[in-house]
């Protein structure tokens, strides 16, 4: 389950070079299982084939307002009135102007006209052209008009030139589509998430560190930034890339997480603490490479601070304290006590003896306790399992819980 599954996405793809990298976009919001609808502008055909989108999003492409495909002569109403969301990528100047002067001339411009839904306009086009008054004006013309448009990256184009008008990355796209997706209901609060490890240095090489891959804290950041909130995510050593909009403060060591949290904590509406702080660090720190010749070595261990049962000895009024517990047995007895002992909201329990859950894996069953109950997840991906724990999160906010 994600964000996309279910949705009716309309893909608009007119004529730019950049046409082809739209058929990356359509392929995988079909693999997300998304219910996807491309129409195609007469000069978009010049640059790709219906054939590469129609077996990509596996539905008939639209090309013509009276190609009459199952006597449906009003495809221009029906798809913009059945769609969650209409995406128009790569979108020309041209279909810029005609969509600035309100043109109904077409199935992309007729569509749009009659859609209510969230339209997205991701130009893509030489940089002169990007850059051309004319365009520049037509497109304040569609944010005024309640458009959303996202703009165009920089870099070689397709004409040898250097400068604005490329399509976006998809990664950055699919933020965009996600958030105009999601409900906005975590806008206007500061969310404070950290994720992955820490590594604790026994000597300049080496370190103590544990197998959490950060994937859990990312997929809550990401989701919490897709529904308006304004995040904050204090990351341990991952291969992860940061998530689009997201603020991403990097530490190593539990000592430099801690300073980083306690220092962003204050402002914060919620706190999630995903990371798997190391409970302990070696005594001494090396400064020098320990050689192993002649040589036994012990190491001496000393516990690191507790982040997070300090944060909740100094919870705020109306802050929202969420923990991690990564258990291989008593869940629910764990939970329950790390919850009353750190004086927590909510505490996600994940069971790291499954191999369908808890470290590495994309998935994730985890079990939320909280003052009111329990509510024992199904197993599912990391973003579907934070977009959960974030309406357990929306709910206490909400006094709800
Ligand atoms: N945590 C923390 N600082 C630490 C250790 C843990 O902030 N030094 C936080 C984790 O981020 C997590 C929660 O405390 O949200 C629980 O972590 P866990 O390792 O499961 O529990 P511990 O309290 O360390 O207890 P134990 O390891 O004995 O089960």
């Amino acid at each position: 389950m994600t964000v996309f599954s279910g949705k009716n996405i309309v893909v608009c793809v007119t004529g730019s070079i950049a046409a082809f990298k739209t058929a990356i976009w359509v392929s995988d919001l079909a693999k997300e299982e998304a219910l996807v609808h491309v129409i195609m502008s007469r000069s978009a055909e010049k640059f790709i084939t219906p054939l590469t989108f129609g077996a990509l999003s596996g539905n008939l492409v639209h090309t013509d307002m009276f190609m009459g495909e199952a006597n449906n002569s009003m495809a221009h109403i029906d798809l913009g009135r059945d769609a969650d969301i209409v995406v128009i990528a790569p979108a020309s100047a041209n279909t810029i102007a005609k969509l600035a002067a309100g043109f109904a001339d077409n199935l992309i411009t007729t569509t749009v006209l009659a859609t209510r839904a969230p339209v997205l306009v991701f130009p893509a086009m030489n940089s002169r052209m990007y850059d051309n008054p004319a365009t520049v004006r037509n497109i304040e013309i569609l944010k005024g008009l309640g458009f959303t448009v996202i703009n165009p990256g920089s870099g070689m184009m397709a004409c040898k030139e250097e400068g604005q008008g490329r399509l976006p990355d998809w990664d950055l796209a699919k933020e965009c589509l996600a958030a105009a997706l999601a409900k906005q209901d975590l806008a206007g609060r500061r969310i404070l998430v950290t994720a992955g490890p820490t590594r604790e240095a026994i000597d300049p090489a080496r370190f103590l560190g544990n197998r959490s891959s950060g994937k859990m804290g990312y997929a809550l950041a990401r989701c919490a930034k897709r529904r308006g909130a304004q995040v904050i995510l204090v990351s341990g050593p991952t291969a992860l890339s940061q998530p689009h909009g997201v603020e991403r403060v990097d530490v190593k060591s539990a000592r430099e997480m801690a300073k980083a949290v306690h220092f962003h904590a204050e402002d914060c509406d919620v706190i999630i603490k995903a990371a798997a702080v190391a409970d302990y660090r070696p005594e001494t720190s090396f400064t020098e490479k320990v050689k192993k010749e002649g040589i036994d070595l012990n190491l001496a261990l000393i516990q690191n601070p507790d982040i997070l049962f300090e944060l909740g000895k100094k919870k705020k009024q109306g802050q929202v304290l969420v923990g991690f517990a990564a258990e291989s047995e008593n869940l629910r007895q764990e939970g329950q006590r790390k919850l009353d002992r750190k004086n927590l909201d909510l505490i996600a329990v994940n069971d790291i003896s499954a191999t369908s859950s808890g470290f590495e894996v994309d998935t994730n069953k985890v079990l939320l306790i909280d003052r009111s109950g329990e509510q024992q997840l199904p197993l599912t991906t990391k973003d579907g399992t934070a977009d959960l724990i974030l309406d357990r999160i929306v709910s206490i906010l909400e006094g709800k819980l």
